[in-house]
């Protein structure tokens, strides 16, 4: 029996690594072990995603925790290769994503001579201010199997050197998540327990450091969005919640609640009349849904959700004008549902 890890992390990773677990775990040909090394640990922003994906405890817990990026980055290098050398030597080791552990997983194990798959890889904003954008880079220079999301993901890696033959175009796993889900997220009507209607309302999520991290610039943004006329539902992200209490009284059309699980908060989404956010997973999961959605960022990793999706890209500046311009887009190849099965099968083929 090969043996799989599956890293994760934090909160977007928790949706990646679930169908593949999934498809994995029946198998007679492999052991999927998952590995969560502890970087979200609140109820909210952990547990409440493995017992929505129907997730099993994780197999080994790294108990990381929050930290600067290098501490993080660190502690999470030390505690895998301990894993990996001392109790769980795996086969594979399967990296979601583009947080630090990701990185930090990937460089651990090739150290130690693993193999080491890349799963949502060759994305690029092109925006070396992210951390994320480097957690890619980093992580895509060292890899030994990258699987994609979308065409233009192949494209970036190809100009960077990487052999075709290690590049398979697989789809986007978060649709996987939200097909395995459907049922529960479209009998669960969230917007009820928020005493909302379908349609009379909009999502808010704000969690990158650009936007969350200056006490001035989330004063500017709160601002802005307290002169559009809908009403924000906004979870709040603990990043953002501690600048935030700088920030009291919000504007009236701006309700914070806590962060939400996966099966309540594609519930919101999915009757939203469109959504205000920054994250990576959010504008994917909205051009799947044509649920418009602005993206309050400079840049996109995911620009198929610009040119296809339902995704625009925005700024302070033009948020007002733009938000009375939504598009629905339609639906990227192989966003299908159906990439667990893919990656599964690739996986069998190379062990
Ligand atoms: C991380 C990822 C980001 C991803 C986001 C999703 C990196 C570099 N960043 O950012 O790509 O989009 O997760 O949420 O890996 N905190 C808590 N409880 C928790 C977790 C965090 O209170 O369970 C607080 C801590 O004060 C921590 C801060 O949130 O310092 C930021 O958390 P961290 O994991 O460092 O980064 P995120 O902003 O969550």
């Amino acid at each position: 029996m090969k043996v799989i890890h599956l890293i994760c992390a934090a909160r977007p990773n928790f949706m990646k690594i679930a169908p593949l677990y999934h498809a994995l775990k029946n198998e007679n040909w492999c052991i999927p072990e998952i590995i969560h090394t502890g970087q979200h640990y609140d109820y909210q922003m952990s547990q409440a995603f493995f017992d929505d994906l129907g997730l099993p405890s994780s197999h080994h817990y790294l108990g990381v925790g929050s930290g600067s990026h290098g501490e993080q980055t660190a502690q999470t290098m030390i505690a895998y290769e301990k894993l990996c050398v001392e109790r769980s030597r795996p086969d594979l080791v399967v990296v979601v994503g583009d947080v630090n552990a990701t990185l930090a997983c990937s460089i651990a194990a090739k150290k130690i001579h693993l193999k080491v798959a890349h799963l949502e890889a060759g994305l690029r904003s092109f925006d070396r201010t992210m951390p994320e954008e480097i957690n890619r880079i980093v992580t895509d220079s060292i890899s030994d199997y990258y699987w994609t999301p979308s065409q233009d993901a192949n494209e970036n890696l190809l100009t960077e050197g990487v052999r075709a033959e290690k590049i398979k175009l697989v789809g986007n796993i978060m649709i996987d998540t939200y097909c395995m889900m459907q049922e529960r997220i479209e009998s669960r009507q969230a917007y009820q327990q928020l005493n909302l209607s379908p349609k009379d309302y909009a999502v808010l999520t704000l969690h990158r450091p650009s936007n969350v991290d200056f006490t001035e610039r989330l004063r500017l943004i709160m601002e802005t969005i307290g002169q559009i006329d809908s009403s924000f539902i906004f979870p709040v992200h603990p990043r953002t919640r501690k600048i935030l209490e700088q920030l009291h009284p919000l504007p009236s059309n701006i309700k914070m609640v806590e962060p939400l699980g996966y099966i309540d908060f594609l519930s919101l989404v999915s009757h939203a009349s469109y959504v205000v956010s920054d994250s990576g997973g959010i504008q994917e999961e909205t051009t799947y849904l044509r649920i418009p959605c602005f993206t309050l960022r400079e840049t996109t990793e995911r620009p198929i959700t610009v040119t296809m999706g339902s995704n625009q890209l925005v700024s302070i500046e033009n948020l007002l004008e733009m938000i009375v311009h939504p598009k629905m887009g339609s639906i990227p190849p192989l966003w299908d549902g159906k990439t667990a099965e893919r990656v599964k099968n690739i996986i069998k083929s190379i062990m």
